[in-house]
């Protein structure tokens, strides 16, 4: 479980938007961790985060104009069912910028939202409390983020620069809270294999990649296959043939190709 680490320390403003409660802040040091105590069903904003943070403990620029966002939603019974809840994140937020018109759109597994080598959006999904999941997403929008990090250069993509219509990040912030909100839904009443089967449309061609282990210090290649209807990912390697892998343990993999 993560510990408990931020609380507002000033103003946010607050609306409701079907059935979500989002609180808008102006600097916070990281939306996932303010929303790690707040009720299911409450969605943090920042408009820019000074210690936003990404996976595998990684530092996430978040300067003006992207969205920083992290969505609370409830994770009734076992802990172990819910292991799925980042790949369903990365189906509900890939389909809703998908409806907004956004073209090309790939996800690198688990949840990298992805403009051909360009990464668009990336999620951190967390559990602080037993009952609840915080789902944070960084989009880079209207930012730069190159510009606090020259070695992005050439790697991030921009709604921005991907979008025909005038939105803003409220906008935006609506259509992915709704979408999630349908995800979620769809979890609890029909299951992840419908999730899976639509997540495997969206890995793009099979690609050659690195992985390594959780806990080991171990590293191979081999070709990712998408996931089984379980969230198992499916990989091939020359050695071990085709392997099922469980999320949990795999701590990392970059594409090779
Ligand atoms: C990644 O691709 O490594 C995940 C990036 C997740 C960034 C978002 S921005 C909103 C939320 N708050 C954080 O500190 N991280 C997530």
């Amino acid at each position: 479980m993560m510990p408990l680490v931020e609380s507002f320390t000033e103003e946010t403003t607050s609306y409701v938007n079907e059935g979500w409660t989002i609180r808008v802040a102006d600097e916070l040091r990281s939306t996932n961790s303010i929303a790690g105590r707040l009720p299911p069903w409450t969605a943090v904003r920042a408009r820019v985060q000074t210690d936003g943070r990404g996976r595998t403990g990684r530092y996430w620029v978040s300067d003006e104009g992207g969205l920083w966002l992290s969505a609370v939603v409830p994770c009734p019974g076992e802990r172990a069912k819910w292991s799925i809840l980042p790949l369903a994140a990365g189906w509900a937020f890939i389909t809703a910028l998908e409806k907004l018109g956004v073209k090309n759109l790939r996800l690198r597994w688990p949840n990298d939202i992805m403009v051909g080598r360009r990464k668009l959006a990336g999620l951190l999904v967390e559990r602080y409390t037993e009952q609840t999941a915080v789902v944070g997403i960084g989009v880079n929008v209207f930012n730069h983020p190159e510009r606090g990090e020259p070695e992005l250069s050439g790697a991030t993509a921009r709604l921005a620069d991907l979008l025909e219509g005038n939105y803003t990040l409220d906008d935006i912030t609506q259509v992915l809270l709704h979408s999630l909100r349908a995800a979620h839904a769809t979890l609890l009443e029909k299951g992840f294999a419908v999730i899976a089967d639509e997540l495997n449309h969206r890995w793009g061609k099979p690609r050659l990649v690195c992985v390594t282990l959780t806990g080991r210090d171990e590293t191979f290649s081999g070709q990712f296959h998408g996931i089984d209807s379980h969230g198992r990912l499916q990989l091939a390697t020359p050695r071990e043939g085709f392997q099922l892998y469980d999320p949990t343990q795999i701590e990392l993999l970059r594409e090779l190709e």
